[in-house]
């Protein structure tokens, strides 16, 4: 799959290259190439692209040609372009040994350690007593065998209703409950997704997300999310589904993991007409879709704009209730969910009941329960903000309106080496590339808010501590991105 960006779209990501910070008196060429580096180095721009013709690259940006051969020069020695004659440009990183992710984030069993790696809440009080009240509801299910492949009725009727709730019609046989999202969506890759065909991702994204799609040998394009504004270039995005024709797409669209963007109503719909159109299944993954804060008003399901059975919805109960639960679910047509029932049954059989139960009973509670976890995620967002504000002030930040995380961009490609410099004083990060591919995005860093607010201003007074030793120690270069196995 070929994909290419234009030169009109370039221009817009390259946006005031001119003018960028820290350019001091170099020549035109220089900054241009250095900004191109930026957006690489960020994940913006994805690698193996091409890069628009010199001459169609000098009329978008209203400069001349000699400028942009100058800087596709500086980019082809400084290992960041490839280039064939008479074939076009394609973006690379120099040296580029192809970095993957374990895809390995377990919470630590070290006490001491403030965990900021997971972004996962503590149960909420309510899960006792949903628990104690789904073994008096076990013994109506004794009597069979316990394997429900495709769910429990009254949990897939609970979720069915849920969705009806949010003004998408669902009925029970189109839910399948599993064991958790990421258990969701690996079904549904196994099912959906031959070896080795093409996905496209949005950059950042969720890492093990990334691990269940190098599990299928799945080729992964991504498109580059920007820290503010909507997040999604709509031209862009729709521009990759249309011209790479990616055999699947997984997104996020409510309260992105990690960057918290909620993707507007009108780019949902299109994206769904596009992914219609060039035959791209589309994985929608709604796992924080209760979770807007600030009374921000969530858009329709993406799966709303759906006539053809192109959208799978994957949700759970990990982000509103308890991560230990297991208890996810996919919403698709009522034959998608048969084939999916018939593909688990090779994986897993069936989910637990006694889960399940306990799911029911939280579902029964959810506005309660949903309505505490908001206030607390806001409280512990407002004080992360608040300790970075004061203690690392030249990060930038988007605030978050929903979501349990936030997406930091630090003042240098640092988040390797911050992390490893944190977890000696007993913070634990999840450093930008491992929510990218090929070890960009160093300069970002996610920041989840579902520690209690007094471990979150003490993580960020050690990260401030630690960041400023950095700069006496040998710093490594951004060129050379870390390795992570
Ligand atoms: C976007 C996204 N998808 C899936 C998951 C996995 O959820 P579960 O615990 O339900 O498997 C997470 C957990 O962090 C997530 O952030």
């Amino acid at each position: 799959m070929t994909s290419q960006v234009r030169g009109a779209q370039l221009a817009r990501l390259l946006g005031q290259w001119h003018s960028l910070p820290g350019r001091r008196r170099s020549p035109d060429y220089a900054a241009l190439a250095s900004a191109v580096r930026g957006l690489l180095a960020d994940g913006r721009l994805p690698l193996g692209v091409r890069l628009p013709a010199e001459r169609e690259l000098a009329q978008a940006l209203r400069i001349s040609r000699t400028t942009v051969t100058a800087a596709y020069r500086q980019l082809r020695e400084s290992g960041h372009l490839a280039s064939r004659r008479g074939a076009g440009s394609w973006t690379m990183l120099p040296g580029t040994h192809r970095v993957t992710s374990s895809g390995l984030w377990t919470p630590l069993d070290d006490l001491d350690m403030i965990d900021l790696g997971v972004a996962a809440l503590s149960a909420p009080p309510q899960l006792l007593s949903a628990a104690r009240a789904a073994t008096e509801d076990l013994p109506r299910y004794l009597g069979g065998a316990g394997y429900h492949p495709t769910g429990i009725v009254e949990l897939r009727e609970a979720v069915a209703e849920a969705y009806t709730a949010r003004g998408l019609p669902t009925s029970a046989d189109q839910i399948m409950v599993t064991s958790g999202t990421q258990h969701a969506l690996d079904l549904v890759l196994r099912l959906a997704l031959a070896p080795g065909a093409s996905v496209l991702v949005e950059s950042p994204t969720y890492p093990n997300a990334l691990a269940a799609l190098a599990a299928r040998r799945a080729r992964i394009t991504t498109h580059g999310l920007a820290l503010d504004g909507a997040g999604w270039d709509a031209e862009l995005l729709l521009g990759s589904i249309r011209q790479g024709r990616p055999k699947l797409a997984y997104l996020i669209p409510d309260f992105q993991n990690p960057t918290g963007h909620l993707m507007p109503a009108d780019l949902r719909e299109r994206v769904v007409a596009a992914a219609h159109a060039a035959g791209t299944d589309l994985v929608v993954d709604e796992s924080f879709v209760d979770l807007p804060l600030d009374a921000t008003p969530v858009p329709p399901a993406v799966a709303s704009f759906d006539r053809h059975s192109r959208v799978i919805s994957i949700g759970g109960m990990s982000k509103p209730y308890w991560g230990g639960l297991r208890i996810g679910w996919v919403r698709a047509s009522a034959p998608q969910v048969q084939r999916l029932a018939a593909a688990r049954v090779g994986v897993d059989m069936s989910s637990p009941v006694l889960d399940q139960l306990v799911a029911v009973h939280l579902l029964a509670e959810a506005p309660a329960i949903v309505a505490d976890r908001r206030a607390q995620l806001t409280a512990q967002r407002d004080a992360l903000l608040g300790a970075l504000a004061t203690r690392l002030p030249d990060w930038r930040v988007c605030v978050p309106r929903g979501g349990v995380t936030l997406w930091a961009e630090l003042d240098g490609p640092i988040s390797s080496a911050l992390a490893r410099a944190a977890e000696e004083v007993g913070v634990r990060l999840a450093p930008g590339p491992r929510f990218g591919l090929d070890g960009t995005l160093e300069r970002f860093l996610r920041l989840p808010f579902t520690l209690p607010a007094a471990d979150l201003v003490e993580a960020v007074d050690r990260i401030a501590a630690v960041r400023y030793g950095l700069d006496r120690a040998a710093r490594p270069q951004w060129r050379e991105p870390a390795v992570i196995a």
